[in-house]
């Protein structure tokens, strides 16, 4: 249900279906700020409740959100250990309130490695929420790119199935759900960092310098502001 007509806060009728945002700078937001980097992910987890609001109230159909990639293990264990500790803290404290709002809660990622406790509070957040009519919300957490598309080809190569290119994107965790039309990354950095690389065949993307914890919902509209401004080919010829 839209609750925000986007033309109120600036934004043009054509909204992106599908928002990926790569969640970067916590660790500089805390730094800045002479604040352990954990903080900065707290800081993080923070403007991640408004976004999912906003995002939600605008109408956007999914909004998928990298967590925890494959490569993240390779920090500092305690940093590693404050985050699981801020994922589990995440979904016991707002899952009632997602559900409220008819969110559908999906993981992306390889769960086995995180804690029980963890696993079964994210097994709790998908069921809870699977049949829910409003945002997707696909949080990826121990994801990575490459290591999805090994594990969809290996489901489809295990049921003997044909792997063609219908068959590969509907094995993945997205499946059923529109490819991505806008990724978003903050903090500066311009790449991808093995984040949805096939679903992001032919997004749009826009970065920001603002950190995760700055981006304001009016940044964040900027963002798919710029998006709207852009062109979309597909590969084909656009007459302007
Ligand atoms: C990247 O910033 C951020 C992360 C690795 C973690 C993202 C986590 C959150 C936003 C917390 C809440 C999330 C959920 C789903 C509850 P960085 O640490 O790489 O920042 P830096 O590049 O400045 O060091």
């Amino acid at each position: 249900m839209v609750k925000i007509q986007p033309e109120t806060v600036g934004l043009g009728a054509e909204l992106p279906r599908h928002v990926g945002i790569i969640m970067d700078g916590n660790g500089r937001w805390a730094t800045r700020r002479g604040l352990p980097r954990k903080l900065g992910h707290r800081a993080g987890m923070e403007r991640l409740r408004g976004l999912i609001r906003f995002s939600s109230d605008i109408g956007i159909e999914v909004l998928s959100l990298y967590a925890f990639s494959t490569e993240n293990w390779k920090r500092p264990k305690e940093e590693v250990g404050a985050l699981f500790e801020l994922f589990m803290e995440y979904f016991l404290s707002e899952l009632d309130d997602l559900h409220k709002n008819g969110v559908c809660i999906r993981i992306m990622g390889d769960m086995s490695a995180f804690p029980e406790k963890m696993q079964r509070a994210m097994e709790e957040a998908m069921t809870k929420t699977a049949n829910n009519p409003g945002l997707k919300l696909n949080i990826a957490l121990n994801y990575g790119s490459r290591a999805e598309v090994v594990r969809a080809t290996n489901i489809l190569v295990q049921k003997g199935e044909p792997v063609d290119e219908k068959s590969l994107m509907n094995a993945l965790y997205t499946a059923g759900l529109p490819d991505l039309d806008l990724i978003i990354r903050t903090a500066g950095e311009r790449r991808l960092s093995n984040f949805m690389l096939l679903q992001a065949a032919y997004a749009e993307l826009v970065f920001t310098d603002v950190t995760f914890p700055d981006l304001t919902d009016e940044e964040y509209a900027s963002c798919i502001r710029e998006y709207q401004h852009r062109t979309r080919r597909f590969g084909a010829v656009v007459e302007k």
